[in-house]
């Protein structure tokens, strides 16, 4: 019994740090960093399709600091607004390349919208330049459409895939599991490859697994076109 009120107050005083040390972190536990096929995207747009830039490379879509819990927050969160001075020309022409707004066609207007909804979120971490150039490099790191096209996994409106068929060769160059987002086309009803998704740890330095269920309702019949 002598013990026991040493270590509670150990446990309490533990606690209490923990505590500290989750709100000190801020409302964020690991990045997705999500990529997007634009013809999918521009296929399910309810955007005027004359604005449609369906590339057939894999795109960025937004880095978005997440939270096991509700993977969905946080977001619209307090922070400094879009500033688009701090879009210096470097940045700008690499992201031109590889964040395009494929559906609308202003660019900048979707690097405002993810920032204002995602980025603020992370500020404590990474600021709205660094925001931007950690994206660039995270999509420089890795060519998903090339390591596809590698594995003999091109656009082909007749062929369907696993949802390990295409996982398995990205893992194999990253070391690390992505998740696969998908969209139903409700006009030929299949399963469409959306998204492929990485995740990040919280400094966003260090690529780590993926550890949601798939975001595929089909996981035998995705299409890829
Ligand atoms: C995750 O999000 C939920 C809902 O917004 C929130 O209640 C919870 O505190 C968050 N978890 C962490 C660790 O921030
Ligand atoms: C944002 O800041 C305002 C004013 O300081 C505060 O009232 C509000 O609760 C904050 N919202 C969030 C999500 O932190
Ligand atoms: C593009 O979006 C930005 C930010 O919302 C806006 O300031 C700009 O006027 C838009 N450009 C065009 C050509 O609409
Ligand atoms: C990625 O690979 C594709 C297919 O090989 C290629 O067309 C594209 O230029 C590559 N992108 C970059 C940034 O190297
Ligand atoms: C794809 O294959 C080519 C030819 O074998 C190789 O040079 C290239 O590094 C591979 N790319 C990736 C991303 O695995
Ligand atoms: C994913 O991993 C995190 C961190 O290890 C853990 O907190 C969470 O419960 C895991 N989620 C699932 C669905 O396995």
């Amino acid at each position: 019994m002598a013990m026991l009120k040493p270590s509670l107050a150990f446990l309490v005083l533990a606690f209490a740090f923990f505590l500290c040390f989750i709100m000190s972190t801020g409302s964020y536990v690991y990045f997705q960093f999500v990529q997007q096929w634009p013809p999918t995207t521009c296929r399910l747009s309810s955007k005027p399709s004359h604005q449609h830039r369906p590339f057939q490379r894999f795109t960025i879509h937004g880095l978005w600091p997440s939270n096991y819990s509700n993977p969905r927050k946080p977001s619209n969160c307090n922070g400094s607004q879009f500033d688009d001075r701090k879009v210096y020309p470097d940045l700008r022409s690499d992201l031109k390349r590889s964040w395009p707004d494929v559906e609308g066609g202003n660019d900048t207007k979707f690097w405002e919208g993810e920032w204002n909804k995602h980025g603020k979120c992370s500020e404590q971490t990474l600021n709205q330049f660094q925001y931007f150039e950690r994206s660039h490099d995270m999509w420089m790191s890795y060519n998903i459409t090339e390591v596809l096209k590698n594995a003999s996994i091109v656009p082909n409106a007749k062929q369907r895939w696993k949802y390990s068929d295409i996982v398995s060769p990205i893992k194999g160059a990253t070391g690390r599991t992505p998740l696969l987002r998908c969209k139903r086309d409700p006009a030929t009803n299949t399963e469409l490859l959306h998204e492929v998704v990485f995740c990040y740890e919280y400094n966003a330095l260090k690529q780590i697994d993926c550890n949601r269920t798939a975001g595929c309702k089909n996981q035998r019949a995705i299409s890829f076109q």
